[in-house]
């Protein structure tokens, strides 16, 4: 069992992937751009961010209504941590009042809410409610929301391989039985199913340290837009993008 990610949520296997044409069953979204959304508003950043929080709420919605079985959202980087102070307690400050503001909701409309990356960095109190929401939302099963908070893939990655190497240490697992899937349980993502699609909004062509292991066979859709004004037509024009490529896995498709 995983000691990043103690309790596995999915009891589906996770490589089963959609059919060409399909909804994807996993999205997961670099939300980028309210910085620059702000500026082009001679507004402060932090207001580019509520305007993203609303964003947020947007495409929630959207993913239910299209069937969308799983979303992952980008909302903290472990990189993140090197912004200005005043812009780290925005964010803080804000991810305070969306949980404050929006669990209920959340658990209303039947989304379960989990987090990935190192909580503990926000403090006891926001750890707490963290902790509180995912346990309120467990049993919820129209929507797996996945919040990423100061995560980073290469530290996942790092600390997946040192449990291992603790575990085969301690001879508790046999170094030559290590391949990809038995890695994979060491990740936050235990469980989860690999990213179908992954949408960067902003414009901008970068991974930034996202779910490294996972998005190996990902679709990369990158819309020119900033994320505060990401709506439900950007995330279906996102989907259909999708069910046009011809996802070969390394294989050839004739
Ligand atoms: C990137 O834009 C966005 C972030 C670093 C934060 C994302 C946060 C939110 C969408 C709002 C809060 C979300 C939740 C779930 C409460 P940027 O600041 O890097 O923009 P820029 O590249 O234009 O400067």
């Amino acid at each position: 069992m995983s000691r990043l990610a103690p309790e596995p949520v999915l009891a589906e296997a996770p490589n089963a992937s959609p059919a060409a044409g399909a909804v994807p069953r996993h999205v997961a979204i670099i939300m980028d751009g309210n910085g620059r959304w702000a500026a082009r508003r001679h507004l402060p950043r932090v207001a580019g961010h509520r305007a993203g929080a609303k964003a947020v709420r947007r495409t929630i919605a959207a993913a239910i209504d299209h069937g969308v079985a799983w979303l992952t959202l980008f909302a903290f980087s472990s990189e993140n941590w090197r912004r200005p102070e005043g812009e780290v307690a925005d964010l803080t400050g804000l991810l305070r009042q969306y949980l404050r503001t929006e669990v209920a909701e959340l658990h209303r409309e039947r989304v379960r809410l989990r987090i990935i990356g190192d909580r503990s960095r926000f403090g006891p109190e926001i750890t707490r409610e963290l902790s509180e929401a995912e346990a309120l939302t467990r049993g919820n099963d129209r929507l797996q929301l996945i919040v990423a908070l100061s995560y980073g893939g290469r530290s996942e990655i790092a600390a997946a391989a040192r449990a291992i190497a603790e575990a085969a240490a301690a001879g508790r697992i046999d170094p030559a039985t290590i391949d990809e899937t038995s890695f994979g349980r060491f990740l936050f993502t235990a469980d989860v199913p690999d990213p179908d699609l992954i949408i960067r909004t902003s414009g901008e062509y970068r991974v930034s340290n996202f779910l490294l292991w996972q998005s190996a066979y990902a679709e990369f859709v990158f819309p020119e837009i900033l994320w505060p004004d990401f709506n439900a037509k950007h995330f279906e024009e996102a989907l259909a993008e999708f069910a046009r490529r011809d996802r070969r896995y390394g294989a050839r498709s004739d």
